[in-house]
């Protein structure tokens, strides 16, 4: 029987998960499709329930269905439940666990590829949506010492900077304005952006949160965003003599630990790495 993986979100036609979760799953020889599958908001509880059945290992879950998945599982794991968000959904028998991997993920490719451990470093994240959330409870774990959030909106990043200080890192929050945030990049070892700013097809696609006069060559700069795979802050970043990390790691990352709990076999992260590189060079070959 062939087993069953995907990711659900809507829409769905810009992932890559199906081209290197697959080329895992070849070059390991297990016999498993992995699709991606549009699922409007109002057919996701009859998806998820669906996942009973005996071919069906689990699947990865996107925007917009991370939260909305929640009711319909067994169980919620810890870290999903502090992420308030599921990304990885696995079937044990009978039984459905939401898990988050975007944490693990971020953390993996900010050691490993950026070489940075943020452990009593100072940080500067932009963006207090869902994965700055996950950024920052990962940040947190990790020992991080300082922290400052800067968001459009304030008000979100002040909630996300009570929840670092919560969790012992002394947090600050500001916004957008040119001068706080020059001040908050200058002390920062690492500054990692997790707004929309700069994303192919976003709204505010060729835009760089941060100008190269703003950005401390001692900084390690990691952009979330991987659409395009140079986004104009990394253009920005190397421009001022600062080191950069792409969103492309982080998703090979999150991706590799999921399927890690589906097949319980350790990912080829070299080769999911090698294939999502040449999906993204594709899909913008083909714009
Ligand atoms: N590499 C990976 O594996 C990975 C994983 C997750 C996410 N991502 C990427 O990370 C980015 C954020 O994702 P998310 O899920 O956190 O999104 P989200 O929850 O929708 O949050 C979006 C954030 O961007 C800010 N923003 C949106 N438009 C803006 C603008 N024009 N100017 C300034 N700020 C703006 C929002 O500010 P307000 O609060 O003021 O609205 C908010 O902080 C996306 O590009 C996504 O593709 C990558």
């Amino acid at each position: 029987m062939t087993a069953v993986l995907g990711i659900i979100g809507y829409p769905i036609g810009h992932s890559i998960s199906p081209a290197f979760q697959q080329a895992a799953l070849d070059h390991c020889g297990i016999d498993a499709t992995y699709t991606a599958w549009a699922v409007p908001p109002e057919q996701v509880g009859q998806f998820v329930q669906d996942l009973r059945r005996p071919e069906a290992l689990g699947i990865n879950v996107t925007v917009p269905h991370k939260e909305a998945v929640i009711p319909f599982l067994d169980q919620v794991d810890d870290g999903a439940t502090e992420a308030g968000a599921v990304n990885t959904i696995v079937r044990r028998g009978d039984m459905l666990t939401g898990h988050n991997t975007d944490g693990y993920g971020f953390l993996r490719a900010l050691q490993e590829a950026g070489g940075l451990d943020p452990r009593g470093k100072r940080a500067l994240v932009l963006g207090a949506g869902g994965s700055a959330r996950g950024v920052v409870l990962a940040l947190a774990r990790a020992g991080l010492a300082r922290l400052t959030i800067a968001n459009r909106t304030v008000q979100r990043a002040e909630a996300l900077a009570a929840l670092g200080q919560k969790r012992g890192v002394t947090s600050g929050a500001i916004g957008l304005e040119a001068g706080g945030l020059t001040r908050a990049a200058a002390q920062a070892d690492l500054i990692v952006n997790c707004t929309t700013v700069g994303m192919d097809h976003g709204p505010a696609q060729g835009e760089s949160p941060l100008s190269w006069q703003q950005i401390p060559g001692s900084a390690l700069v990691y952009d979330l965003v991987y659409n395009p795979p140079d986004t104009p802050l990394l253009q920005q970043a190397r421009q001022a003599g600062a080191r950069t990390l792409g969103g492309l790691h982080m998703l090979v990352y999150q991706g590799a630990a999921s399927f890690e709990m589906w097949t319980g076999q350790a990912a080829p992260v070299a080769v999911m790495l090698a294939a999502a590189t040449q999906a993204m060079a594709a899909r913008r070959g083909n714009k």
